[in-house]
């Protein structure tokens, strides 16, 4: 339903669904005046809230370190995502962003797990996150995107991200908290990259409803195998309820080229997923753990280190997608 600050006659589109109360106050994104927005038709009746609204206009905002008339981009959404842990979900995360970034690519970085690590590995510690963005009542999601030194956007995870599910779960739409946020941000992006938690299929059904395409990472052991098939789940119940197509594909990571179980899983992913597997593989390197220890992406740390050259390769087959 359209709606109209009664101070600068700026119009909004509001999804009359979200409204929790018959009747809800209102703040406009411009001119910061609070008004009234009555629905039509009385449909839930929990507490207060100011709705926070987006522009019917992609209006400029301001993102650190951006132009904001630098807005015709689309970006490609991608959730890294396994319900197993230690699948290198994270590392592929931060590894693949950076390496997007050195191939003269936009890129923002969605730390949307709970444990925070992506943010620790970028060095920030206590730093606010989507939850802050979705309990804002005067602020888009654009003020809390950093720009960090490494040429890269990164949107960090906090404690408090483990309070969003249990406040929201109930939330009629709560699959779609994140995508609605990323409309706004979208344009100024080339990549926006989203590391989810290892449990939790709210934070990861928010993720994938917000993406375009899956990034499955599996190394070659047989746990980690039934991670990717239910994630493929997932994504197919996903498939039926929106209305953008969501692709999948899974890069191998940690690959042991000497480990007999690591070539008789590989040889089973390939064969059940075929197409949807990555031809560069991401071999296991210790120069992965030392460069987290100080916080720095691989190919930084050590730019010949073989994972870090396979993760720049991955990037490129990405764009060449
Ligand atoms: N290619 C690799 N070679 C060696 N160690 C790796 C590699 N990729 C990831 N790791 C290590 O595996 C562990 C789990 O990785 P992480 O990215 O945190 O997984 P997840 O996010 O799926 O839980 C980390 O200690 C990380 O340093
Ligand atoms: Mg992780």
């Amino acid at each position: 339903m359209i709606v109209t600050c009664n101070n600068c006659n700026t119009r909004y589109n509001i999804n009359e669904n979200a409204l929790k109360k018959a009747e809800v106050s209102a703040r406009c994104a411009k001119c910061k005046h609070v008004f009234t927005v009555r629905k039509s038709i009385e449909k839930t009746s929990v507490e207060n809230a100011v709705v926070e609204s987006q522009p019917v206009k992609n209006e400029p905002i301001n993102i650190d370190g951006i132009n904001v008339t630098d807005s015709n981009k689309n970006a490609k959404i991608i959730s890294i995502c396994n319900q197993k842990g230690g699948v290198a979900k994270t590392t592929t995360a931060l590894n693949l962003g950076v390496s997007l970034g050195l191939l003269k690519k936009r890129v923002l970085i969605i730390d949307f797990d709970i444990q925070a690590n992506l943010t620790l590995l970028m060095g920030y510690k206590d730093a606010k996150s989507f939850f802050e963005v979705i309990h804002s009542k005067d602020s888009g999601i654009s003020e809390y995107i950093i720009k960090t030194k490494l040429n890269m956007w990164l949107l960090p995870s906090n404690s408090k991200m483990a309070l969003l599910s249990k406040t929201h779960i109930q939330d009629e739409d709560f699959e779609y908290l994140l995508r609605d946020k990323l409309k706004s941000v979208a344009p100024y992006f080339d990549y926006i990259i989203i590391d989810t938690p290892p449990s939790g299929d709210f934070y990861t059904l928010n993720a994938l409803l917000a993406s375009d395409m899956a990034i499955i990472p599996t190394p070659c052991e047989y746990l980690s195998m039934q991670g990717v098939n239910h994630i493929v789940n997932m994504i197919n119940v996903v498939r039926e309820k929106s209305d953008h197509v969501l692709d999948y594909k899974i890069p191998i990571t940690m690959f042991e080229q000497d480990n007999t179980a690591s070539r008789v899983i590989l040889k089973k992913l390939k064969d059940e997923y075929n197409d949807h597997v990555f031809t560069t593989m991401i071999e296991k390197d210790s120069k992965i753990q030392e460069s987290q220890i100080v916080h720095t992406p691989t190919i930084y740390y050590d730019k010949e280190s073989r994972a870090g050259r396979q993760y720049y390769n991955l990037a490129k087959e990405i764009i060449n997608l």
